[in-house]
Parts: C-alpha cells; sequence; structure tokens
C-alpha cells in the first residue's frame, strides 16, 4: 500500500517567502502536504498566499493572551485539530514555552537567518556584518527550548561581499532560504534525517547550499 503523503502545518508572522517557496514545492512535487497554515498576526502578508493556494489558514493572535503559556495552550489546541505529521516555523517570531516545543519535539523544524550556532536571535544580517565573517547564511534545524538551537538539517552558505548592507546581505540570504527550506523539508518528510542527542544526519548525497563561493585558496599570499 501507498505510504500516505507526509502533513505539515505551517507557522508564520509575517510575508510569507519561505511559506510560497514550500507552497510551490508540494505542487511541483507532491513531498508534502500543507493542511494548514496558522498565524500569530492577523495581517500577516502569508495567509493570503495560504488563501490563494487554497490552504486552511487559522489565526491565534498573541496580542488577546495574558502570557506565552496561553498563547501556546491555544496554538497547541488548534494545531492538534489537524494532527499533521510537522509542524514548520516560517518566519514565526514567537519564543515558545518549554511545553510546546516537548509536545512536539522531533517533528518541529524552524528555519533561521544565520550559520548556527551562529548568530541566534533578530537582526542576524547586522550581526553578521558586526562580526566580520567572510561567510553567512541559513540554516533549517529541529527546534529545542533554546532559542534558535537544535539539530542541524541543513544549511545554505553566502559570501560576504564589500560593500554589503543588512538589506543586500539579507536578500541573498532569503533567495537562498527558498531553495534550503523546501529541500530540508523534503527530507524530513522521506525520513532521510536521522537525528540523536544535539545531531541530525541527512543521508551521504546532501551538500549545503554554497553561492559563489571559490572553492580554491591561491590567492593567499598574493596582491588581491
Ligand atoms: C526569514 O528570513 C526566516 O529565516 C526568518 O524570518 C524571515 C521570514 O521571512 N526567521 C527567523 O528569523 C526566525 N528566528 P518570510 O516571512 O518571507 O518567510
Amino acid at each position: 500500500m501507498r505510504k500516505p503523503t507526509p502533513t505539515l502545518a505551517v507557522l508564520i508572522s509575517g510575508r510569507g517567502s519561505n511559506l510560497q517557496a514550500l507552497i510551490e514545492h508540494a505542487q511541483r512535487t507532491a513531498a508534502y502536504r500543507i493542511a494548514v497554515v496558522i498565524s500569530n498576526r492577523p495581517n500577516a502578508g502569508g495567509l493570503d498566499l495560504a488563501r490563494d493556494a487554497g490552504i486552511p489558514v487559522e489565526v491565534v493572535d498573541h496580542t488577546t493572551f495574558t502570557d506565552r503559556a496561553a498563547f501556546d495552550a491555544a496554538l497547541a489546541e488548534r494545531l492538534d485539530g489537524y494532527a499533521t505529521d510537522w509542524v514548520v516555523l516560517a518566519g514565526f517570531m514567537r519564543v515558545l514555552t518549554e511545553g510546546f516545543v516537548e509536545r512536539y519535539s522531533g517533528r518541529l523544524v524552524n528555519i533561521h537567518p544565520s550559520l548556527l550556532p551562529a548568530f541566534p536571535g533578530l537582526k542576524t544580517h547586522e550581526q553578521a556584518l558586526a562580526a566580520g565573517v567572510r561567510v553567512h547564511g541559513a540554516t533549517v534545524h529541529l527546534v529545542t527550548p533554546a532559542l534558535d538551537h537544535g539539530p542541524i538539517v541543513d544549511q545554505a552558505v553566502v559570501q560576504v561581499l564589500d560593500g554589503d548592507t543588512p538589506q543586500t546581505l539579507a536578500e541573498r540570504v532569503l533567495a537562498l532560504e527558498h531553495r534550503l527550506f523546501p529541500r530540508a523539508i523534503e527530507a524530513l518528510c522521506a525520513g532521510r534525517v536521522a537525528h540523536a542527542g544535539s545531531l541530525a544526519m541527512v543521508g551521504a548525497a546532501s551538500q549545503p547550499l554554497i553561492m559563489n563561493i571559490p572553492l580554491v585558496d591561491e590567492h593567499y599570499g598574493q596582491k588581491a
């Protein structure tokens, strides 16, 4: 008998460009089905993207709850109505309680715009420029109670260029996020990611996405 298509709940807070990449990948490959999109903000642009694709949407407005635990309990109740295989955070900008994370442990996935463990939190592109790193990127990881932390499923790398601003860097990283996230979710859904303790392992065939970085070191010792 054919296995049922794995299902996702996608949680968003904003414009939803990563959600759109996930929607398009599902339309192309049927690697998974997005059963619901849930936003903590009633006016998140991503809700319209979901509606346009015929995906059910839900809003759990965090401003109507007195504390994080009450919000997370309401979110979990809504999520559990869909009983999805995976809960995918695609620009979901709320810190989740330990209880929530543990409830969905092993099937809660996040994308973060840095090469974790570097630069957790907000303003990652500003952080990268301030640190003077030569490469930057994005990470897909399983979620643990610590913020922007957990077994790394996949990463994408961009070169930091002279003259980069947080905006130019963000644009290049976001373009790669749109390629990285669907392939990482597909690998998880296909059971190609083994995880134990703090580590996740994707099959040997998987390479990180590396954008325009020359893989030679000949320029060392030479004049630029
Ligand atoms: C993305 O860059 C995502 O990596 C980031 O929010 C953006 C959402 O954009 N997530 C985080 O910073 C989580 N810590 P989108 O709404 O266009 O997908």
